[in-house]
Formats: C-alpha cells, structure tokens, sequence
C-alpha cells in the first residue's frame, strides 16, 4: 500500500480525499422527512417502552419521582453527582418559600480512568472518600448542629431500575464505565457501604438520573419545565408522563397523576438512523457492542472518535497527512471533542487552531490551508449530524407528550431544560439543535412555545432538591 501511495500524485491524493469526504457527507445526511421519521420512530418506541417491561430499546425507566421541587424545600443537603468524566460533590442550602438557595458549594473531581474499568468497591470507595473529604471541610466552615442527620441525593447517570426513591439497581454502564461486579446491585446499597468504610455517616434519601436531577433543577427555576435533556459524555432525555399513560406501573396512582420518566434515549435505534460504516466499526470496537447506538451518533465522548476514525482512512487512502500514516492517528479516542469542537470553531483566516491541533494531537506539521479546511467541514458534517439526530429526538418527545403543536388556542408553554458540556461548549452543536428543533415544529406559532434553557449543574442541585422533598416523605412515613 505504502508503494501505491508514493505513486500517488498530489491531484489524484486530493480527489480521493474529496471522494471520502463526500461520501461520507452524503451518508450522513438528514434531511427533514429522515428527522421526521426519526422522531416518530422515537415516539413509537417511546410507547412500547412504556407498555411493557422490556417492550423496546427504550427502557422509559419509572424514576419514582411524581412531584417536581415546588420551592418551598429548605434545609442543608449533600448531592453526588456520578455521570462521566468527573464528579462533583455538592452542598445545597435551600432557604424554603421565598428563600430560594441561599448558599451552594461544590467540589469536582475527575474518575481516574483505571478506576472506570476496576471493581466496583474501588469506585465507590474512591468517591466515598472524596465526599468524606468534603463534608469535613464545608463542616468545619458551617458548624452543623450536633446528631444532625445528613442527608444526601445520589445523582447516578446511567440506566438504573429504580426499586423505590432512594434504590435501584444498575442495569448496565455506558460511557466506557465496565465494572461486572456493580450490575445488578443496589448502587445505593454500594455507596452506603462505601460511606461506612469510610467512616462518614450519610443517609441517602434519593437516587436520580442526571436527567431527573435536572428537570428538578430546572422545575426550581422555571415552572413551565417540562423536559430535561443532556448533551454530554453520553445523552439522555427525560420527561413528565401521565402516570395514566404508563400501562407497566403498577404501583398506586401518584396524587398528582405524574410520573417523571427517565428514557434511556441513549439507547434507541432505528432503521432510518443515518450509520455510517466508522459508526460500525466504532460499535464493534466499543465496550458495549450493539447498545446506546443514538449516543454514539450524538454525544460528546464519540464525536471526535468518528473524526478521528474518518481522518485515518484518509490518511490511509489517500495520503491526507503525506506518505506516511501518522502513528497518532491509530489511537482510538486521542482526538476528543472538546478539540474538534476547537478546530470547528477556528475563525483564523489560516485556520492555526486546526494546524496546531493536528500537530498537538497527531504530530502533523505543515498542513495546508486546503487541508485544514477540509478538516473543519469534516467536524461540521459529524456535528451537523449529531445535533439534528438529537432535535429528531426532542421532536419524539414533544410529540408524545401532545406539545408539538399549539391545538386548540390553548398555548401551553414548554421549557427544555439543557444540560452537559456538549451543550454547553460547542456552540455550533447547540445551535444547530436547537434551530434544527424550531424548524421542524414548523418555525411558526407552535415553535415559539417552546424554549431552551441551560440548567447549569441542575442535575446536582436537582438531586438535593429530590433529596429535601423526600426527606420530608420518609418523615411523615415513619
Ligand atoms: C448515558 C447514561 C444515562 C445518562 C446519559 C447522560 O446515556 O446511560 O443514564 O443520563 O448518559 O449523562
């Protein structure tokens, strides 16, 4: 092959490397009937999942939250927050009715990555540790009462069956998380453990998805809140059904007739996604082959993975980068979004963040002008991609829940709730999401009923609002 591409003349290099970029444009495309097709798909299967354990790729999990934070919560609360990269640990001090949240602090701390694929007590005696940590500090600033319970909300951000509000067991890890001995076990059991060896006394009085987090963060603040989606590490989308509406519930009827479902949209498929044969590959050689198919279009850990599988080939191919393949380019997740993410948003009329990126990242100097262009469509192709993908499921969404359209004269406001450092940091990811969606409620009345909100690190402040409202419930219980 290397003979070949010495052979290869610059000109036929640069067709070649078009030719593979065009390809993979036209493969990638989503025109509106596609999006369309895509959101009813999302609709249908949201359906199914609700019908029936198991009844579709959505597992539509029952959070056991039937009330959004109403503001009247008050008291001092711990939150952990689990989900990707990193996780936080947080204090809340909620002030009751016209108090709002009167202090908040937190402390982050990134997973060491052996500890994603370890065993499961080193995970959770990790964290354990670093709330440990934490709740000394902020106690020796706040001076708590005496005996005062802790009390903390557990955000977790991966598929759990909730056995109640404060348990559940984890189903699987996503986001390249593999730890055999936690599946199946009660996290909240793994992280009352953990507490204990650590010698830190903390009652845990909600376990949520970062989704629920969230939407309760995001109902705090705004009313009208209705949804919460994230666009991070992995995605997921959340939402308020009518408890009515979820034939596979069989507990007691909420008094307020809602049921906050956690999709699980990470996890959709659908004949009309637009996949590519790097998504393929990219599928196969994940650690969960065949599962969180929508999460690998649309979310921020394997963007710059498909860019990076994309620029390989046509180094191979097409000598993108010049005769030899650059080593770098073989290493699976070198290229990670918040770079391609950079290199889009490149305004430099010489492109040199892209040119110091390649070089950074993948030790290729001397790239063309051409070149590096190329480079950016190519992260907007993906992107573009992603985003639109995400809007089609938001549509889903929207349509199930009967707020796609203004029926009736009746204009019900619904407010996104948005979260998650795609979302957050790549601004032409967002932006196309979110025109995407406007565009295909029709642009028109309908659409401007809808909005976005960014709920910054609501899914943290979310799980101690969870965790105030059902303290009180575990009280008047006992
Ligand atoms: C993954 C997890 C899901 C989480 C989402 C966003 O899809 O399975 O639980 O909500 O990532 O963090």
């Amino acid at each position: 092959a290397l003979i070949v591409r010495h052979r290869m003349r610059s000109s036929s290099r640069w067709a070649r490397a078009l030719a593979i970029v065009r390809e993979l444009e036209e493969k990638c495309g989503t025109p509106e009937t596609k999006l369309l097709q895509v959101a009813d798909a999302m609709t249908v299967e949201m359906h199914a999942g609700l019908a029936s354990e198991g009844g579709s790729k959505l597992k539509m999990l029952i959070s056991y939250v039937d009330n959004l934070p109403t503001g009247d919560e008050e008291g001092v609360y711990y939150a952990l927050d689990l989900g990707g990269t990193n996780f936080r640990v947080l204090r809340v001090e909620l002030g009751g009715k016209t108090g709002g949240i009167v202090s908040q602090e937190f402390a982050e701390a990134s997973i060491p990555p052996e500890l994603m694929v370890g065993t499961s007590d080193a995970l959770f005696d990790y964290i354990a540790a670093e709330l440990a940590k934490f709740i000394t500090e902020e106690e020796e600033k706040y001076h708590p009462p005496p005996g005062r319970q802790r009390e903390l909300g557990f955000t977790f951000s991966f598929p759990v069956m909730q056995t109640s509000i404060n348990s559940g067991t984890l189903i699987r890890w996503t986001k390249g998380f593999s730890i055999d001995d936690t599946v199946g076990n009660d996290v909240v059991a793994e992280l009352t453990k953990a507490m204990h060896r650590q010698g830190v006394d903390v009652n845990v009085t909600a376990l949520v998805n970062d989704t629920i987090g969230t939407l309760a963060g995001g109902r705090f603040s705004n009313k009208d809140v209705a949804i919460a989606v994230i666009m991070g590490t992995g995605t997921n989308a959340a939402y308020v059904e009518r408890a009515q509406a979820i034939p596979k519930w069989h507990g007691p009827l909420p008094k307020s007739g809602e049921m906050v479902i956690n999709m699980e949209w990470g996890n959709f498929k659908s004949s009309h996604l637009p996949i590519t044969d790097y998504d393929h590959a990219l599928d196969a050689e994940s650690l969960n082959p065949g599962e969180q198919v929508f999460e690998k279009l649309t979310s921020g850990m394997y963007l710059g993975e498909i860019l990076r599988r994309v620029l390989l080939r046509m180094a191979e191919e097409a000598a993108f980068f010049g005769d030899e393949v650059p080593p770098r380019l073989n290493t699976p997740f070198v290229l990670r979004t918040p770079d391609m993410s950079a290199m889009h948003h490149d305004t430099s009329a010489d492109l040199r963040v892209v040119s110091s990126k390649l070089k950074d990242i993948f030790e290729v100097s001397n790239t063309s002008l051409k070149t590096r262009r190329l480079v950016v469509e190519l992260c907007n192709i993906i992107t573009t991609r992603g985003a639109r993908l995400a809007a089609a499921g938001i549509l889903g969404v929207l349509k199930k829940m009967g707020r796609d359209s203004a029926t009736g004269g009746v204009v019900e406001k619904t407010v996104i709730a948005m979260d998650g450092g795609l979302y957050e940091h790549y601004a032409e990811y967002r932006n196309c999401l979110e025109n995407t969606v406007i565009k295909l409620l029709g642009g028109g009345n309908s659409s401007s009923n809808i909005s976005f909100e960014h709920s910054n690190d609501g899914s943290g402040i979310g799980a101690a609002l969870l965790a105030a409202s059902h303290s009180h419930y575990l009280e008047e219980r006992s």
